[in-house]
């Protein structure tokens, strides 16, 4: 029989620098689901994680406990491959809108459990329940049902649905032990890899707008999340991309899904070119790993082809009418786009947008009112804000450079202040960034993590 575990001993023993095994860390994320280890004891516990780093057999580990901390979803009954993907936070990221329903539209059946406004980054819950009547707390029965009938469903997760991620997520929001590439790793896949998919596209940002601002951070988390999913049975790749400035033109609840649904209709939009293209490419991998397409580029071309005929968008109809939302609001997105108070920003000198600090943007969008200062507080689904110019456009003096939307008059100072700050120009252009830097599969993941563990 082995011998009895004490969560102080795991406390010590990673706080001086020590590797925990499998069962020490099955221990671990039980009593954190169970509420049999205080958090003061998972507190402690996560800083050492923190300060120490988990090593790759570590984070397999905590991934693998923590998706089989509760229940699970199967959608072996649907009979289709399941495919979903998931960006790392971003400002004005609204690819899963897209992506959803094009795979769905594709063949492919996209079970996505997402998350809400964390940090200066929206929430995809969030923008979603702008949509009058939309419903994000489906049960495992519903949400299987909206997949059988519409083949995409985009919702919260259930309280039953890895407890262990719940309890550890709301500490290390408290403890300052959230950008942990480990603790990341484990949060997201275990999320993932609970909802039984057969293939994953993960979207890691970097640059200013990221998490992990730092490029050998977000590369060095791209390829642990790709090969302790692969390790776990489910295809995976990482693209690495660009955040060196909100991706679209639209940052908010509302404003985002009006800028999604344009694309969806087949509409094109200068300032929305790069959201369009990376979500063709997402959904192109996506296509491609769920088999149905041989490449990624044939991927693409599918997914631009259910734009072209506008299958994407019925799915995305269905899918919202089937969680109760009111597809009509759609009709006439402006008349129905209320917010409290407006504000154009002009520019304040002629030059090229040279620089945004996008973490400082996406926290004006928030503090507009579309993000909430404590958890469980409402946002507002009208706050955000339309950028007018993109990284590289040349401005003159006095040309609208933003409009912002506001809860109230009295929230608009700060985040135009935060937008002065964050927008930088030049005399002459600025150097391009790739959208896309880099990409892991599993090989190159593995490459990459041989010459790096941490
Ligand atoms: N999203 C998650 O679900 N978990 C993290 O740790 C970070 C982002």
């Amino acid at each position: 029989m082995s011998a009895p575990l004490h969560i102080i001993d795991l406390i010590r023993k990673k706080r001086d620098g020590g590797s925990l095994d499998p069962r020490e860390i099955a221990f671990l994320a039980a009593g954190a689901a169970d509420g049999s280890i205080p958090p003061e004891q998972l507190s402690a516990w996560l800083m050492a994680a923190f300060l120490r780093g988990l090593t790759l057999d570590e984070t397999r580990a905590l991934t693998l406990a923590m998706r089989d901390s509760g229940e699970k979803f199967s959608p072996a009954r649907l009979g289709k491959v399941a495919v979903d993907k998931h960006s790392t936070g971003g400002v004005g990221d609204k690819t899963s809108f897209l992506v959803a329903p094009i795979a769905a539209a594709c063949g492919l059946v996209v079970p996505m459990i997402s998350g809400r406004a964390l940090g200066h980054t929206g929430g995809t819950l969030d923008k979603l329940e702008a949509i009058p009547g939309y419903r994000t707390a489906l049960s495992l029965a519903e949400f299987e049902t909206v997949l059988a009938n519409c083949g995409a469903s985009i919702v919260s997760q259930t309280p039953s649905l890895v407890p262990a991620d719940r309890a550890l997520y709301a500490l290390r929001d408290r403890t300052g032990t959230v950008e942990s590439p480990g603790l990341i790793c484990a949060s997201i896949l275990s999320k993932k890899l609970a909802a039984g998919l057969d293939a994953l596209v993960l979207d890691v940002k970097t640059g200013s707008g990221a998490f992990l601002r730092d490029r050998k951070d977000a590369e060095y988390l791209a390829a642990l999340m790709v090969a302790t999913a692969e390790a776990a049975g489910t295809r995976t790749v990482a693209l690495l991309t660009d955040m060196s400035q909100p991706l679209g033109r639209c940052a908010g609840n509302w404003i985002e899904l009006v800028e999604a649904v344009e694309l969806l209709r087949g509409d094109r939009h200068p300032e929305s070119e790069d959201l369009r293209e990376l979500s063709l490419i997402l959904a192109g991998w996506m296509i491609h790993l769920g088999g149905q397409a041989a490449t990624p580029e044939m991927g693409y071309a599918h997914a631009e082809a259910s734009l072209a005929d506008g299958l994407g968008l019925r799915v995305f109809y269905s899918m919202v009418e089937a969680q109760g939302g009111d597809v009509s609001a759609f009709d006439d997105p402006v008349k129905f786009h209320k917010p409290g108070a407006t504000k154009v920003l002009d520019a304040w000198q002629s030059g090229f947008v040279s620089e945004m600090d996008t973490t400082a943007l996406g926290w004006a969008v928030q503090r507009l009112g579309a993000g909430r200062e404590k958890a469980g507080e409402p946002v507002d689904p009208h706050a955000g804000i339309e950028f007018h110019a993109r990284r590289g456009a040349h401005v003159e003096k006095g040309q609208p450079l933003a409009t912002l939307y506001a809860t109230s008059a009295v929230l608009l100072a700060e985040p135009v202040a935060l937008l002065k700050e964050a927008i930088h120009f030049s005399e002459t252009p600025p150097q391009p960034v790739q959208l896309i830097s880099r990409i892991f599969t599993r090989e190159s993941a593995e490459a990459h993590l041989n010459g790096q563990e941490r």
